[in-house]
């Protein structure tokens, strides 16, 4: 291809007869998806499926209907299905479709949400969307935050946040060998370990105490932090998680808030899953007592069912974010007086996608309430699925749920050993998910392989998840 003819391709495809197709793939997916029609999924086969995709790029461009032709013949019948109202596995969500057709706009206009000048209209969404989140939070007018890749980034940032309060000269100086803490639970997700081996804080110095039915331990908290305070460490920061990964459990934010507050420790929540039940008057109460925290995660692109990736950190005083990335750079953020507009100083990215405008979008079309609605109805829905598990005596519940997460095990007659009921429970995991009836995930509980359902799709209902307990049964007995 000449440059004048690539040239003349590049004006063609912006034509809308260009965009229809790729709208269509995605479309027809949504609704066969939707409508169950969809293929069994292909077993999954890591080689196969490395082979589907082994060949180098073209150097010549080829015609849209092939290229799409293999998008919609081949990439999507090997994706996950999570439209399918039977695909119940991990905690990412069927997106909803104003969100996603948004993201072409979010490409097509490409402002880099770091500095005001390059995104001088999508600054103020994401600043008014963090200000109206953090004020369900209960963070009050001084509070700040940013968008972010994901939960994980969250945490860090946080985290990084902690480290400049507990040490303000870290970011010259480093962190040396300060004896320094983060303190969490053992049912935290990865990413707060993560994040304090990032900061320098060394992994063996995020101390993970034990759970207590998969919620931290208030009292032991507390016990703990004296004893290190008394060792002369710093606790950097508390870390509580409201919507565990593996359980979906809430730990105590009033009590945990409490024992923060009285010792005026960073408390850090994670809600990177459940902080969206602030939008339900039914779950809010589970993050009682969030109000007392310094910082909080939170995923939209989880519980508020968006395309990845839209997540949020929120900090109760901005200035405290700000003081995370003490830095200068002078030739793109420009300060003066008052608060700086750039969202780059508050960030650990520097090219931003404008991620707050589809949520900005579904909330203008789908409204606030509507947001409520769906979190309780996906927690109504695993509560029915926990209650068609309690009504059978070949499964047994792994733990209550508090929100749309649900452990569960195949116990059969209830002769086996617990170790040969590990082995045989990730086995029906795989052959379920292979054989097209429903797709689910597992997680270690007290140290035992247990099954995993998430309800991430409205349109599940409690009959997929007894379809689901039905073909493992079945599966178990051959
Ligand atoms: C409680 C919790 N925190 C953090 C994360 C990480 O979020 P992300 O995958 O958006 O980085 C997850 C993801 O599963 C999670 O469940």
């Amino acid at each position: 291809m000449t440059l004048d003819e690539a040239l003349g391709v590049l004006e063609a495809d912006m034509d809308p007869s260009a965009a229809e197709p790729y709208i269509r793939v995605a479309a027809e997916y949504l609704r066969a998806s939707a409508e169950r029609s969809c293929p069994k999924p292909v077993p999954f086969d890591p080689a196969h499926l490395l082979n589907l995709t082994a060949e180098p790029p073209p150097a010549e461009g080829r015609p849209f209907e092939d290229v799409l032709a293999q998008v919609a013949n081949v990439f999507v019948p090997n994706s996950n299905w999570l439209y399918h109202p039977r695909c119940m596995g991990h905690q990412v969500s069927a997106p909803l479709p104003a969100a996603i057709w948004a993201e072409s706009i979010t490409a097509a206009l490409n402002q880099s949400v770091a500095v005001q000048e390059m995104s001088p209209l999508f600054t103020g969404i994401e600043t008014g969307l963090i200000r109206w989140m953090a004020g369900l939070a209960g963070f009050g007018s001084t509070a700040g935050g940013v968008f972010t890749s994901g939960g994980t980034e969250a945490t860090f940032t946080a985290l990084l946040s902690a480290r400049a309060a507990a040490f303000p000269d870290a970011w010259e100086a480093g962190v040396g060998n300060r004896a320094a803490v983060v303190i969490t639970a053992e049912h935290s997700h990865y990413s707060v370990a993560r994040a304090v081996a990032e900061l320098g804080l060394g992994a063996r110095n995020c101390l993970a105490l034990p759970s207590s039915l998969f919620r931290e331990e208030p009292d032991k908290l507390a016990a703990e932090i004296d004893r290190l305070l008394q060792e002369g460490r710093t606790v950097v920061a508390v870390v509580a998680t409201a919507g565990s990964t593996a359980a979906g459990r809430f730990d105590d934010l009033q009590a945990i808030g409490a024992v923060c507050a009285e010792r005026s420790l960073w408390l850090h929540v994670d809600g990177c899953h459940g902080a969206s039940a602030l939008l339900s008057p039914v779950h809010r109460h589970r993050l009682r007592g969030l109000e007392q925290a310094t910082s909080l995660s939170w995923d939209p692109h989880k519980m508020m069912l968006l395309p990845l990736s839209a997540s949020v950190v929120l900090v109760r005083d901005e200035r405290l974010l700000e003081a995370a990335f003490a830095q200068r750079a002078p030739y793109l953020f420009h300060g003066g007086t008052g608060r700086v507009l750039d969202q780059g100083i508050r960030s650990f990215q520097c090219s931003r996608r404008a991620d707050a405008f589809k949520l900005w979008i579904a909330l203008q079309r789908y409204g606030t309430e509507v947001f409520g609605l769906l979190y309780d109805h996906l927690c109504a829905t695993a509560a029915a699925i926990a209650n068609a598990i309690r009504r059978r005596s070949d499964f047994e519940l792994s733990s209550e749920p508090e929100c749309n997460i649900l452990c569960f095990r195949y116990v059969g007659d209830g002769r086996r050993a617990e170790n040969e009921l590990d082995g045989l429970n990730s086995r029906l995991r795989r052959e379920l998910n292979n054989s097209g009836v429903g797709w689910i995930t597992a997680a270690r509980l007290n140290g035992r392989q247990v099954l995993r359902i998430t309800v991430m799709n409205p349109r599940t209902r409690v009959e997929d998840g007894e379809a689901v307990l039905e073909a493992i049964a079945g599966l178990a007995k051959a």
